[in-house]
């Protein structure tokens, strides 16, 4: 049976990619390696706890001897790294975490996989997972091809540039066999309400304002998360080494059309009348260094792996809105804990 860490598995992206793969191949075995931090949620994956094939293991990336000791432990032969700070508001309060779990959480993993499989480093894959914030930000024309050059503008995006450099650099000095996706905006089902859409959903569920940034004018490209997961099970099998795969929805909006939908939507799920929800939007202070326009061209994975989105975009958002409304408990045991906290000093009361 082969042995697959995969990192981040209690977040968002995590979560769906540890079912998908528990799931499908019986002949791997999953270690989901997450420090449980607040985006970490092991309800999230409470369906697949125990499968037979699937264990939970409770560390942080940052710890190197821990992070040493499990790869000497357990001889992995192959990685999928997800775990990351990922909120780019929470790197403008404060870089310093995203330098520590997105950088040097990375070159610990790599350090250590690196060690471990010096002696058969072919057999083995390193998969970091990225994304598009690293290409920076677009004007209104364009496509971030995997050509388009780094130009990060975030703390979060330079840290995910930076790591996303250090992975190749180990590709190209020690010969490791890394492989590296940089995807799109991700939603669905388990996003941490601190991101626009299960922010929004929960601020309309409880009539409160629903906050965008500057005009609403920016733009981004959806991908629902299932759709991210099965393109991760492609190239981690399918992709070549040492190369790069762009991951993206082809569903650009501004975010004040994308929340006029979502109001749309639930309007009619919560049987209020057309335009109630509207009336919660407020505008309010832009963010800092905000990105205008996020656009991706994955021609080259389709082209290539045969990958693409399968949900239209109407029914990735009705699927999301009625998980949300339907998962209750969940929802409410997080916005019951330290997120009223950082919502407060976010957005104030
Ligand atoms: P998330 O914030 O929901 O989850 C991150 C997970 O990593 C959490 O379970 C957390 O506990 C864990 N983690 C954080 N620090 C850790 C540490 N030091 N050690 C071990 N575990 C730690 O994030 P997400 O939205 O699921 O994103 C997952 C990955 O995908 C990230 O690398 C992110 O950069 C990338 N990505 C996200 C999006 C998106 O739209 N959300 C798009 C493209 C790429
Ligand atoms: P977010 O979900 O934080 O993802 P990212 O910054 O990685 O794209 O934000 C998506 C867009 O929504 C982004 O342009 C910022 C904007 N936004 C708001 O307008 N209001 C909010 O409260 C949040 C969290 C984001």
């Amino acid at each position: 049976m082969k042995k697959l860490l995969i990192t981040g598995g209690a977040g968002f992206i995590g979560s769906h990619v540890v079912r998908l793969f528990v799931q499908k191949y019986s002949q791997y075995h999953i270690y989901n390696l997450d420090a449980l931090t607040y985006a970490g949620n092991l309800e999230n994956i409470a369906d697949v706890a125990d499968e037979e094939n699937y264990t939970f293991v409770k560390g942080d990336i940052t710890d190197a001897p821990f992070i040493n000791a499990l790869f000497k432990e357990h001889n992995f032969d192959g990685v999928i790294h997800l775990a990351a700070e990922s909120h780019v508001d929470r790197s403008i309060t404060n870089p310093l975490e995203f330098i520590n779990t997105n950088i040097i959480g990375t070159v610990n993993l790599l350090n250590a996989a690196k060690e471990a499989w010096k002696n058969e480093l072919n057999d083995k894959r390193f998969y970091h997972i990225s994304t598009d914030e690293v290409y920076g930000s677009l004007g209104s024309e364009g496509l971030f091809t995997e050509e388009t050059s780094y130009d990060p503008k975030s703390p979060y995006s330079a840290s995910k540039a930076s790591s996303d450099h250090l992975v190749r650099a180990y590709g190209n000095t020690y010969g490791m066999q890394v492989i590296i996706s940089n995807c799109s905006n991700n939603y669905g089902p388990n996003q941490f309400p601190e991101k626009l859409l299960p922010l929004a959903i929960n601020n309309i569920k409880n009539n409160n304002p629903i906050p965008i940034y500057g005009k609403g004018d920016n733009i981004r490209d959806w991908l629902y998360v299932l759709d991210h997961a099965r393109a991760i099970d492609v190239i981690f099998h399918n992709g070549a080494t040492g190369q790069t795969y762009n991951i993206g929805g082809i569903n650009e909006w501004t975010n004040i059309d994308l929340i006029r939908t979502l109001c749309k939507i639930m309007d009619r799920k919560l049987e209020r009348t057309i335009g109630t929800s509207e009336q919660l939007i407020t505008f309010v202070n832009d963010r800092a260094g905000h990105d205008k326009r996020y656009a991706i061209d994955s021609s080259k994975l389709s082209r290539e792996l045969g990958w693409e989105p399968s949900l239209q975009f109407e029914e990735g958002m009705e699927k999301t809105v009625d998980w949300y409304l339907e998962n209750e408990t969940w929802l409410n045991n997080i916005v019951s804990g330290d997120y009223a906290k950082y919502y407060e000093e976010r957005y104030g009361r």
